[in-house]
């Protein structure tokens, strides 16, 4: 009995000291130490043996339990710190490994550049206003000194809806009238920017929907000289302290008199290049006195007030700034362009 006892420790040894796995370790457990392991069974066998030689084998077994119970806890321990260091080595972070860029969110062009010419303009006291892109005939038209069938009206390419003088707005002057109604009798300066429509043939300088900025002044001493003022000063902000500012004579219904404002061509200092068409002058806006007509309109007295207003193609304004050739390229959401204002 006391040979199988040393034999069976020799083997279990030999055994405990092979296991490589924290599971190896627990089928050992089971051979030995479990409950039908063999441990337990020289134990449970001990009852078979003549009595004299039980104390002395009981002794041997339960030391033998004792010295496999105390290996197989430290072999435990042991297996346990080195599946730990090799779970470290196999999860390191390497911190020299160059990180993953971010993807970085950025405002679109025209937005930017609509913030830009916000910012101006709130610096010359004008206030935000927003008004409606769906119009009626009355506002888009009427109401700005343009009657219906008038040849005026050719000016304007419009979408009409099913709904009969129901329309997409076409500028956003019609917004000069809603103000002026709104805070009549105050004096006014706001800036009106929006989607305006227009049903025409998309080509590289004009797109079916683009965004415009419109500007009113109204109060009691407004002149044509508060007009170029603020213009000369917008350009000058936007594009540089030594722009030139021309102003041309020109029609429009709801100003008199009316002038479109030409700015020394950007690109070739006034020399002439594609851009300007070789003439040294690039069209940025067109603008006015308010018509008497669309004063009284927006209920001011026009003897006691007078006022400027002017519009201007935000994407025209960006495409100068940037250099880009091509309206089209605002609104197709192409990355290669977008990404190119960070
Ligand atoms: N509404 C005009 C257009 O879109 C632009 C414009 C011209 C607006 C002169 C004005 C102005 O307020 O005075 O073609």
């Amino acid at each position: 009995m006391l040979t199988h006892f040393s034999d069976l420790k020799q083997e279990a040894l030999n055994r405990l000291e092979a296991t490589d796995s924290l599971a190896d370790l627990e089928q050992w457990r089971i051979a030995y130490l479990g409950k039908k392991g063999e441990v337990t069974a020289a134990l449970r066998g001990l009852g078979q043996l003549p009595k004299d030689q039980r104390p002395a084998a009981g002794q041997a077994a339960n030391q033998l339990k004792g010295l496999l119970e105390q290996a197989y806890a430290s072999r435990e321990q042991a297996l346990k710190s080195a599946e730990l260091a090799s779970s470290i080595t196999r999860e390191a972070l390497d911190v020299t490994l160059p990180g993953r860029p971010i993807a970085q969110g950025r405002l679109h062009p025209s937005t930017r550049t609509l913030r830009e010419i916000y910012s101006i303009f709130a610096n010359m006291g004008f206030q935000i206003v927003r008004s409606r892109e769906v119009e009626s005939d009355l506002f888009n038209f009427q109401l700005l000194n343009i009657p219906p069938h008038h040849p005026a009206r050719d000016m304007w390419s419009t979408f009409h809806t099913t709904r009969e003088g129901v329309l997409l707005r076409t500028h956003t002057s019609p917004g000069q009238i809603h103000t002026m109604r709104r805070f009549c009798p105050e004096p006014i300066r706001v800036l009106l920017p929006g989607k305006v429509y227009r049903y025409e043939q998309v080509t590289a300088r004009a797109e079916s929907m683009f965004i415009n900025v419109e500007g009113l002044a109204v109060g009691k001493h407004i002149t044509i000289a508060d007009l170029k003022g603020t213009l000369v000063n917008f350009a000058r902000r936007m594009f540089g302290p030594d722009r030139e500012l021309r102003f041309r004579a020109n029609y429009f219904p709801f100003t008199e008199p009316s002038a479109e404002a030409d700015m020394d061509c950007i690109l070739c200092g006034g020399k002439g290049c594609r851009v300007c068409k070789y003439t040294g002058w690039v069209e940025i806006l067109g603008s006015g006195m308010v018509h008497p007509k669309v004063l009284a309109n927006g209920g001011y007295d026009p003897e006691v007030y007078s006022g400027f207003a002017f519009g201007m193609g935000l994407e025209r304004i960006a495409m100068l700034k940037h250099r880009i050739d091509d309206i089209r390229h605002f609104y197709s959401n192409d990355l290669r362009f977008l990404n190119q204002f960070s």
